[in-house]
């Protein structure tokens, strides 16, 4: 697909991409809509959720309200990017024994901002979890099956 703006070269979950991208394009859509990665869900599209949350350089991101034309030469991952050769990686299944998804719709974000902190602390305390999730909200769990499933990645040796 052509739009009328600047390329961007970045990558997505180690696969590199060249894109034309308007000036108001986020990263949101160019995931779900130009890249059909449709893992990361779209919430309130306004910040406030976090059901968008990817990494950029490491870091969570709202991609709604990322600016795609500022990825240039960027590392984006996305909930794609946790699973290999099939297989669901710790975290994810960690999420799956502790019962921490039910509707599922949060989960995405909730995994890549837990990556995130596990990547920067392998055994944050409980209260250091809670702080990390503060943009992310959950409707159904009620948090404490979450923080069980980080808590089950820490003894396991603190790898998401
Ligand atoms: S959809 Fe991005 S923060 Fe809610
Ligand atoms: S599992 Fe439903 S919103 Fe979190």
């Amino acid at each position: 697909m052509t739009v009328n703006g600047v390329g961007v070269a970045f990558s997505v979950n180690g696969v590199a991409h060249r894109l034309e991208v308007g000036p108001g394009e986020t990263l949101l859509h160019t995931l779900r809509e130009r890249l059909r990665l449709t893992g990361t869900k779209e919430g309130c599209v306004e910040g406030e959720c976090g059901a968008c949350t990817v990494l950029v350089d490491d870091k969570p991101v709202d991609s709604c309200i990322f600016i795609t034309a500022a990825l240039e030469g960027r590392r984006v991952r996305t909930v794609e990017g946790l699973s290999g050769d099939g297989a669901l990686g710790p975290l994810q299944q960690a999420f799956i024994d502790y019962g921490s998804t039910q509707c599922g719709f949060c989960t995405p974000g909730f995994l890549m901002t837990l990556t995130a902190l596990l990547e920067e602390n392998p055994s944050p305390s409980p209260s250091e979890v809670r702080q990390a999730l503060d943009g992310n909200i959950c409707r159904c769990t009620g948090y404490r099956q979450i923080i069980e499933a980080v808590a089950s990645g820490i003894e396991n040796g603190g790898r998401p």
